[in-house]
């Protein structure tokens, strides 16, 4: 009798753990905050399971999965730059979703080789520069039509961009320097322009919204949040640069020791749908979707053509490569007392 009650006591209690299980996720989300919303209330409307939702920038997130190494309290990393995702990758922080990727972009499954199915691509775009043409028109201003051109004194207090710690965007940018003038160059060329920063942000967004809205007259991002704020009426313009530039594969990656794995699987393939993926425009996300059968969306920047570089994911997503750049940014181009 004493067993049998034993016996439905341990059922019991491993069915409502499997019962909690299923019926939740912890996400965070590297997107922009009106897309992750999106993202999780469709997900809760089609499968009933209840997300907890938090938004970070790509470096903050990398520090959060390292921090909760072993006992993590998010189950999976949707967005976000692909670097850290593979930095996370080759850390062991995160695991193999087993998803299929058969409809997926070459540049996705790229993702996929790399981190061997840790991360996979969810979208792509390319970094540019934008100016507000009222602000520079205002203080007669020629816009800058080279990565270079921002080193110009004209630009002195003009310019906005995140920092490479916290944000994916602005490691890109820097990744991006240096394989397009060689590491010494790239560091003097960052630090003549940061001579005309008059802020680094956490976020990588937050540059071309400030400049959009009249508070700084250049920015360095994505030229999809650029696009997103052109749309929405702001007198933003965007430029790729003549040098050329580089560009994110934004990843999902599910972690290692998530307390809801099946929850997490269904998450990636989920966002990996042709339909969900078309939906991101609605909320003004206009990064080219990795699914192929995806539509996309007017704005989206065209990134065929777009002068890319051909960057170096396996590289600059290696964390001695980051921790190397970044040691090396804080010392050269990061001023005193920002
Ligand atoms: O959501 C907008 C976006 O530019 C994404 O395309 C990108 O992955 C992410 O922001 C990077 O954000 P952050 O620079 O803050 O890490």
């Amino acid at each position: 009798m004493k067993k049998t009650t034993l016996s439905v006591l341990a059922i019991t209690a491993a069915f409502a753990t499997h019962g909690a299980q299923a019926d939740e996720l912890s996400v965070v989300c590297g997107a922009e905050q009106d897309w992750c919303d999106l993202m999780a209330n469709a997900f809760e409307a089609e499968t009933g399971i209840d997300v907890a939702l938090v938004r970070k920038s790509s470096g903050e997130i990398l520090a959060q999965v390292r921090a909760e190494a072993g006992n993590p309290k998010i189950d999976v990393w949707w967005g976000g730059t692909g670097d850290p995702h593979l930095i996370a990758a080759s850390e062991g922080l995160t695991e193999p979703s087993g998803v299929e990727t058969g409809d997926l972009l070459g540049w996705a499954k790229n993702m996929a080789d790399i981190s061997k199915g840790k991360s996979v691509g969810i979208y792509a775009g390319a970094l540019g520069i934008a100016y507000n043409a009222d602000i520079l028109a205002d203080k007669g201003i020629e816009p800058p039509a080279c990565w270079r051109d921002l080193t110009n004194p004209a630009y002195a207090g003009e310019i906005q961009v995140a920092n490479p710690n916290s944000s994916g965007t602005a490691y890109t940018e820097l990744a991006t320097f240096v394989q397009l003038f060689g590491e010494d160059e790239a560091f003097r060329l960052l630090a003549e322009i940061g001579e005309n920063v008059n802020s680094y942000t956490k976020s990588g967004s937050a540059p071309s919204k400030a400049a959009a809205r009249g508070e700084t007259g250049i920015s360095i991002g994505f030229m999809h949040d650029m696009v997103k704020q052109a749309s929405a009426g702001f007198p933003l313009k965007v430029v790729a640069p003549c040098e050329g530039t580089g560009y994110e594969v934004g990843g999902v990656s599910v972690i290692k020791g998530a307390k809801n794995p099946e929850a997490a699987k269904k998450w990636v393939e989920f966002a990996l749908r042709a339909d969900i993926q078309s939906r991101a425009p609605e909320v003004g996300s206009f990064q080219v979707p990795s699914n192929a059968n995806a539509s996309v969306a007017p704005e989206s920047p065209k990134l065929e053509s777009i002068k890319l570089i051909d960057y170096d994911f396996a590289t600059y997503g290696a964390p001695e490569t980051r921790e190397r750049l970044l040691t090396r940014w804080d010392a050269e181009v990061k001023p005193k007392g920002n």
